[in-house]
């Protein structure tokens, strides 16, 4: 193999989730990428090709193409691969939040592990020993565990998963790892830490107390809010997975984390402080006669979600020392980019709010 890659068609899953939509996105800002994207994606509730707007516009019918297709549906896969010449997986398509996992994991098995299983056999038949391709594995620094409070986790840390969905996602980073030392198909696997940035679904922490600080609805902090997480920005978790596409290894696994560790509380302060910069209350009409002066006053204390997992903390010296990689903005700029992009794209909000993107879905590009 010799670097960088040139993939000519790459197939990325989950392109019209968050991550995925950004890394196209990137994709097509890669010098060094002349190719074709094919997203396939099944558009669960977290899929939104809305999200995908301009480079449908930029770049449909010739260098992108849009696939609606689950990831457990082999006979649909195969022709895919078949159809395009497909020659790299970016697979992101997974279910990806753990609330959601506490409550029905189900759905994490058959689609992160079962799922998982499917595209590695569709590539390992379509590719039949082929050495110029590769199939890339995105994957969370959750498998790891929980940390105490000093060290962080390295590619040799032991997976130690506690929630339905980590366990899912550990459990698929194990097969695309034996299907590397058992047929030799030519794998890259990345555990990044927590994203955040424009087109996350408002389920998860940073986007879910943007939109309820602006909607004047509680800001719900689990437990004792003291949680650690380590923050990257999604356009900077998409530079490094470029760079691992067209640099990394095979049979490697890099991890990827933004050295920004922060407590949920002092998270929610400060979006709380930088909305209240942006669009004070008094000047927000959802707020009316409440008499909420700061937006932190939103706050709520809750009950704490089963089995959370204290602390992360990503060693990522191996991606920069061996690739050249680092993060480009520090959380303060990407929170407040963040927060302005939400600020911003009241469209998208509302659509995803509302549920109204099924119907932008049937109008721009029919029924499905
Ligand atoms: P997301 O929930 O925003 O998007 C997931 C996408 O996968 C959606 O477009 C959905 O429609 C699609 N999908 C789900 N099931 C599918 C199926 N059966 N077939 C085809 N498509 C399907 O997720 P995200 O936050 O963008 O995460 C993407 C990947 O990155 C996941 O694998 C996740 O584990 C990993 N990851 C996420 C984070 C994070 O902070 N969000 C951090 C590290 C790793
Ligand atoms: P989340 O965004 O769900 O990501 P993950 O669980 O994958 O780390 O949650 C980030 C942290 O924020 C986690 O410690 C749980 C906490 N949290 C809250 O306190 N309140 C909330 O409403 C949510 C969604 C998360």
């Amino acid at each position: 193999m010799t670097f960088p890659r040139n993939p000519k068609a790459v197939l990325v899953t989950g392109g019209a989730g968050f991550i995925g939509s950004n890394f196209i996105r990137s994709l097509f800002k890669n010098e060094l990428f002349k190719g074709v994207v094919v997203n396939l994606d099944c558009l669960t509730y977290a899929g939104n090709l809305e999200n995908l707007e301009e480079v449908e516009r930029d770049f449909g019918g010739e260098r992108y193409f849009f696939e609606k297709a689950g990831i457990n549906d082999r006979d649909l896969l195969e022709q895919i691969f078949d159809r395009h010449g497909i020659d790299a997986v970016v697979h992101f398509a997974a279910e990806s939040h753990v609330d959601r996992s506490i409550h029905g994991p189900g759905e994490f098995i058959q689609t992160n592990i079962v799922g998982t299983f499917s595209m590695l056999e569709t590539a390992r038949a379509a590719w039949n020993d082929r050495r110029d391709v590769v199939f890339y594995h995105i994957s969370t620094d959750e498998v790891y565990g929980s940390l105490g409070d000093e060290g962080h986790f390295f590619e040799n840390t032991p997976y130690a998963p506690n929630s339905p969905y980590s366990a899912s996602k550990a459990s698929a980073d194990h097969l695309v790892r034996a299907y590397f030392h058992t047929y030799g198909l030519p794998v890259v696997i990345s555990n990044c830490s927590n994203n955040y940035g424009p087109y996350q679904f408002p389920e998860k922490l940073i986007p879910l107390m943007i939109l309820n600080a602006l909607e004047g609805k509680h800001l719900p902090i689990y437990g004792d809010g003291k949680n650690v997480r380590d923050w990257l920005f999604v356009e900077d978790h998409c530079s490094a997975i470029n760079r691992i596409l067209m640099y990394g290894e095979a049979g490697e696994t890099y991890n990827i984390g933004g050295e920004n560790e922060r407590q949920n509380i002092d998270i929610v302060h400060r979006i709380c402080e930088i909305l209240q910069e942006n669009c004070p209350p008094e000047k927000n009409d959802a707020f009316g006669q409440n008499g909420i002066r700061h937006y932190r006053d939103l706050i709520v204390y809750v009950k704490d979600r089963p089995g959370h997992d204290r602390r992360y903390a990503v060693n990522c010296d191996k991606l920069k020392e061996s690739l050249g990689w680092s993060p480009s903005l520090t959380f303060e700029e990407g929170l407040r980019l963040t927060v302005r992009w939400y600020l911003d794209h009241e469209d998208w909000v509302r659509h995803i709010r509302t549920g109204e993107y099924s119907s932008w879905l049937d109008k721009n590009y029919g029924k499905r």
